[in-house]
């Protein structure tokens, strides 16, 4: 039996033991922009006699200019780099700020401070996207949105990447901000059992219909990211999580990424368009962990976890509804068995940025560095230890 949800009946169609489907065409309806009445009522008063008025958002062009207060330009060196504290968004800022923009960064307050932001130079601004209230403030001034966040592992994928998301995009669209740029996953549109894919085909439709002016970057992995789950594990010789699957991901350096982004943004002709990035060869788990293996001079502790085994975990997550938030992170283990490659053809994108191939950093090249540095400083380390010895 399907179930909808009183507080927001035109996003979610929930039915029992499966992923609530997702709508982007029915949010830009007056219905569906009533959803967010916190973050419009105090930035766009309504008067007290009349009724509430739904969030004006429209699906037609921006306008080419917008002034919010008359004499008072928008620079278009003006960046809001929303997830500034993230993988990427990290690399986003120091790329932003190396070429000149001015850089504000969207951090929600956290325990971690984002001194390290400031410090290179960005001004920093809190909010949050779960919190649709604190985001047009962050927007006034502001003439291009980068949003790198996505809900971080222990959070509802929902409440981020969905519904925070619809709430940044229907105010960047209310403010005028004049160019969005939206990351996504190679792929989504192929696995809607997946939430996050799902979730990810969604808001892309929802940004193009939204009639901001925008670019749509779909991503296939990082590097950075094989940091923490291989190389690390593996020179503290503890265990790393491996699967049998076939899946190959073409890892790409987010510098890279950061770097193609700022292009992208520059060319006009991009406006509107969906780019894939993916690094230059597809890599299987096993592939990694052998190349790292080599790179660090000692053998991996691996613990093979079966495909069928998280699938399994999956489906016993989905009974109850406290669990339902880690089978929705185990879904990619559906596509993990479907012999996936996430990859993309690059030379046409390539020759479309005036980017050539040779300048993109190869897996190998990455984790090069990162071993040469890192045992050299234990080395370093090492060594000054032995001094200290001598010394006592
Ligand atoms: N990682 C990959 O391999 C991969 C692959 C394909 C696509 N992508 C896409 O690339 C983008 C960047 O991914 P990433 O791996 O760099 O992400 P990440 O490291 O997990 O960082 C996520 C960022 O989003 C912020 N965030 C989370 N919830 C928020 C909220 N409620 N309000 C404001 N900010 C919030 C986080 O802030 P806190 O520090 O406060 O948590 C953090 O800065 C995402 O759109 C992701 O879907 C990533």
């Amino acid at each position: 039996m399907a179930l909808r949800i009183r507080s927001h009946p035109p996003l979610f169609v929930v039915r029992r033991g499966s992923i609530p489907s997702l709508s982007w065409r029915r949010c830009l309806s007056s219905e569906c922009l009533c959803l967010y009445p916190s973050a419009t009522a105090s930035f766009f008063p309504t008067p007290r006699s009349s009724p509430p008025t739904p969030f004006p958002v429209r699906c037609v062009q921006a306008p080419a200019v917008v002034n919010l207060a008359p004499g008072t330009p928008i620079r278009q060196t003006s960046i809001l780099v929303v997830g500034a504290t993230g993988t990427l968004g990290r690399q986003i800022v120091r790329r932003a700020l190396d070429e000149g923009y001015d850089v504000r960064c969207l951090v929600r307050p956290r325990p971690a401070p984002a001194d390290f932001l400031r410090d290179w130079g960005a001004t920093v601004v809190n909010a949050d996207l779960s919190k649709p209230e604190t985001i047009p403030a962050t927007l006034v001034g502001i003439h291009t949105v980068i949003d790198c966040s996505t809900g971080r592992p222990e959070e509802p994928i929902k409440t981020v990447d969905w519904e925070g998301k619809v709430a940044l995009i229907q105010c960047a669209k209310a403010m005028g901000i004049q160019k969005f740029v939206f990351y996504s996953i190679h792929n989504c549109d192929k696995h809607p059992e997946v939430p996050l894919m799902e979730i990810k085909n969604c808001t892309e439709k929802f940004l193009k219909d939204s009639g901001l002016n925008h670019v749509i970057i779909r991503l296939c992995g990082f590097m950075q990211g094989l940091i923490g789950q291989y190389a690390v594990p593996i020179l503290e010789e503890q265990s790393v999580w491996g699967t049998d699957a076939p899946t190959r991901i073409a890892y790409m350096d987010t510098q890279d990424i950061a770097r193609l982004t700022f292009i992208a943004l520059r060319k006009e002709n991009l406006s509107g368009k969906l780019l894939t990035f993916a690094g230059p060869r597809a890599w299987t788990t096993q592939e990694v962990i052998t190349l790292c293996e080599r790179l660090a001079g000692q053998d991996a502790n691996v613990t093979t976890v079966p495909v069928s085994v998280l699938r399994l975990t999956r489906q016993l997550t989905r009974f109850f509804q406290w669990t339902n938030d880690v089978a929705d992170r185990l879904a990619f283990s559906e596509v993990l068995t479907s012999d996936t490659v996430f990859s993309a053809p690059m030379a046409e994108t390539y020759e479309l940025l005036g980017v050539d191939a040779k300048d993109i950093v190869s897996l190998e090249k990455y984790l090069q560095d990162y071993f040469t540095n890192i045992l050299k400083k234990l080395k370093d380390i090492k060594a000054q230890s032995k001094q200290g010895d001598f010394y006592i």
